[in-house]
């Protein structure tokens, strides 16, 4: 009985907690979404346009809003249009900015005016149905809460059912309005191959900032997230506001301050080049657009978005095994791989404790070098004569899974798949189709591609034992011809590429329930949240200098987790010529999903005896790395010590890696505040270079190896960091 009771409460409290995450206040046609600590509310004006009204901090009583007032015409110039703030604006009418959709019909009227028509409600989900004024052109605006997680996701569907065809010219997932004001600040993460995200920041003015990629691809140019602050945030204070477009194709983001202080950012599908018929009946699906608010800084912002793309987007969710230590052979041996090689190098990756081996480029077809072979997805029987098998076995039973790359959007002309199917590739007829890489690019939009790629990529994951692919794409996309079809649906090529390419991972994951996927694109081209949802790993870039990866984790973590972050290890010297120590290369790529990439042919006893240090000491904090919460204490763009803290989520773990380069004579390294502890609690230090006894202390550092999370957060903890490129890790354990 007292069960039952019980069982009746947490329904009915979770019944009141789903029910408050989306409230309609019927008679002022009012919704507030509330996201955990931040809200967003819109409503209905009496032209029946859709609002926005609020977003920011938490808010309880949809009484305290005010519904959308009738406005009025600034001028002749400037229509009431302009300040209205639609939700989802429609382009048509006085509207003179780039609206959320632009369309064209049979009779080349483009005019289009979106008013709300009905909504309705279920659980966390929210889908508000909005209506041409004379046709029933629709667009249904989906929202969905996350209230654990703090996050809000949008998209939009437009469905034509008049009886003629209308081809889409723009097509956003959503419009987020800022408050209004002037002062905003931009962050951003651009950059370029072997340099991706480069965290920058720029003042907002009047005007609109273009974020995107005309690539074909998610880009390493500039990635789908953004941040947006009032001036006054910091790394753990402020008020921010974020997002991130789940979307591996050309995707656009704009921010935009209107002459009217609105700042406002839209974002889907790029519209360079786009083009989307939809005949009577059908309808556009536009990809999922996130966003939350935080008052607690970038930290906090990037904190919210780890712990929503653990829950929600990732495969497996929370209950996703941690990222195994991985050995990949793409910098030891490059295309020269065979089976004695790669033996030779598992064995030594078995040695150090690697969990998972990786087979790298050159084991299919004619691929002795990058111009040739890609496209022939057939194990190279000169360098394997037993095919995959003898290596495969030999990698098991080391006690290591094994992974095999792949570039399945990918031929060389010097192929059997181009001689057989030249008309596969993307190109325009009686046109050069350039080779990038020597390679070009199949037309993934066409369905007998897609069908035969999934057939390869199933083939190779039934015959062999292949825990994980890593899924490879080293161009963009130019000359985005489709011979055969007819325009416009030959510009649809930019949307059905990426589907299909989902699609194909979709389906390989339900038919092997434990292949696992690694997005690459030449390093970090293709890192969003549409791919993330369906791959367990990025590679953030083909630049794996420690030096150089501290600025590129820096940014690829105001966006992306830690978990999917792989970082390896490997050899010096390395990009620019530079030569860091193997301690501070561990001690980088420890803070992501540890891999090693060296070639271990090359090393000595004693890098062996530090490896394995190294990787069991990241055994014991992975957890924490992977799935704790990152605090930034100092940034490698302000200076020359770089710190970064982890905290597990049970609060019982946590540890900072501490790095120093160009350090100037007998300036001491600084006290190191750190974050996310119990002020309470008290914590069992254990420093990676030894107790303080060993006369790697600095004279102020604590005398006890146990010290109070109130100490370590006002006082902060003194490591002992000489010269350049000197590195230490400290682990706190919760002891009470
Ligand atoms: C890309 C990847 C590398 C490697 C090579 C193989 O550049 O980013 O990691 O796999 O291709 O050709």
């Amino acid at each position: 009985m007292r069960r039952a009771i019980c069982f009746l409460f947490l329904l009915l409290l979770s019944g009141s907690l789903l029910g408050q995450a989306v409230r309609y206040d019927e008679g002022r046609k009012i919704w507030l979404l509330s996201m955990g600590a931040s809200s967003y509310a819109m409503g209905v004006d009496a032209n029946n346009h859709l609002r926005h009204i609020y977003w920011g901090s938490h808010l309880w009583r949809t009484e305290d809003l005010t519904p959308p007032r009738p406005l009025r015409d600034g001028s002749s110039f400037d229509p009431k249009e302009m300040f209205e703030n639609e939700e989802y604006a429609g382009w048509g009418g006085p509207r003179f900015y780039d609206a959320a959709l632009k369309l064209v019909r049979a009779d080349g009227n483009r005019d289009l005016v979106l008013q709300y028509a009905s909504h309705s409600v279920s659980g966390n989900e929210l889908h508000i149905r909005l209506k041409d004024i004379r046709d029933d052109i629709n667009v249904t605006l989906h929202y969905r809460v996350y209230p654990s997680e703090g996050v809000l996701r949008r998209h939009s569907t437009i469905e034509n059912n008049t009886r003629a065809p209308i081809t889409v010219e723009s097509a956003q997932s959503a419009t987020w309005h800022l408050p209004a004001g002037e002062g905003y600040k931009l962050r951003y993460l651009t950059g370029r191959w072997a340099a991706e995200t480069q965290l920058v920041e720029e003042p907002v003015h009047v005007g609109t900032k273009v974020l995107e990629s005309r690539k074909g691809h998610t880009s390493h140019g500039i990635n789908p997230w953004f941040s947006l602050d009032d001036g006054a945030a910091g790394e753990e204070s402020g008020r921010v506001w974020f997002g991130a477009l789940a979307w591996s194709g050309n995707w656009r983001i704009t921010v935009e301050q209107t002459q009217y202080q609105q700042v406002r950012v839209t974002g889907g599908y790029n519209s360079f080049d786009f083009a989307y018929s939809l005949a009577p009946g059908e309808t556009l699906e536009t990809p999922a657009f996130f966003a939350g608010f935080t008052a607690g800084g970038y930290g906090a912002a990037s904190r919210t978005l780890h712990r929503f793309e653990r829950s929600q987007i990732f495969p497996g969710g929370l209950n996703a095994r941690p990222r195994p230590v991985l050995y990949n052979s793409w910098e030891a041996t490059t295309f020269n791989v065979d089976e004695p090689g790669q033996k030779a190098l598992a064995d030594k990756a078995a040695s150090l404790g690697v969990e998972l081996f990786v087979m790298d480029d050159g084991w299919f077809g004619e691929r002795n070098h990058d111009r040739a072979g890609l496209g022939d997805w057939t194990v190279n029987p000169k360098k394997f004569p037993q095919g995959l098998k003898g290596l495969i076995d030999h990698v098991n039973a080391k006690g290591m899974e094994f992974g095999l790359w792949v570039e399945p959007e990918m031929v060389n002309a010097d192929s059997d798949l181009y001689r057989a199917h030249p008309d596969w590739v993307i190109h325009f007829p009686d046109r050069p189709r350039s080779e990038l890489r020597n390679q070009m690019v199949l037309n993934m939009a066409r369905d007998d591609v897609r069908e035969h790629i999934f057939k390869v990529l199933d083939k190779l994951a039934t015959e062999n034992n292949v825990r994980y692919f890593k899924w490879d794409m080293n161009r963009a996309v130019s000359e985005p011809g489709w011979p055969g079809e007819p325009l416009p649906e030959q510009r649809e090529l930019w949307v059905k590429y990426v589907r299909n390419v989902y699609e194909i991972i979709d389906r390989l994951r339900a038919k092997h329930p434990t292949l696992e996927i690694e997005s690459c694109s030449g390093g970090g081209g293709r890192v969003d949240l549409g791919i993330l949802a369906r791959s367990d790993v990025v590679w953030p870039s083909d630049n794996t200098e420690a030096f150089d990866r501290l600025r590129i984790q820096e940014g690829f973590t105001q966006a992306y987790a830690p978990q999917v972050m792989s970082a390896w290890v490997t050899d010096v010297p390395n990009m620019n010529r530079r030569s860091v120590p193997l301690k501070f290369r561990f001690l980088v790529a420890m803070q992501g999903a540890l891999g090693i990439g060296a070639n271990l042919n090359e090393w000595k006893e004693e890098d062996f005896t530090l490896a394995r240090q190294m990787i069991s000491l990241y055994k014991r904090i992975r957890p924490t790395v992977q799935q704790g919460a990152l605090y930034r204490l100092m940034s490698p763009r302000h200076g020359e010590i770089t710190a970064n803290q982890y905290v597990a989520e049970d609060g019982k773990q946590a540890v900072l890696f501490v790095t120093r380069h160009a350090q100037q004579y007998n300036l001491p390294t600084p006290a190191i505040r750190l974050r996310g502890l119990d002020e309470k609690a008290v914590y069992k230090m254990e420093m990676l270079d030894g107790p303080p006894a060993m006369g790697r202390q600095q004279p102020q550092a604590p005398v006890s190896r146990e010290v109070s999370g109130a100490y370590l957060m006002s006082q902060g903890l003194n490591v002992f960091l000489r010269g350049d490129y000197d590195s230490t890790a400290v682990m706190l354990e919760r002891v009470r």
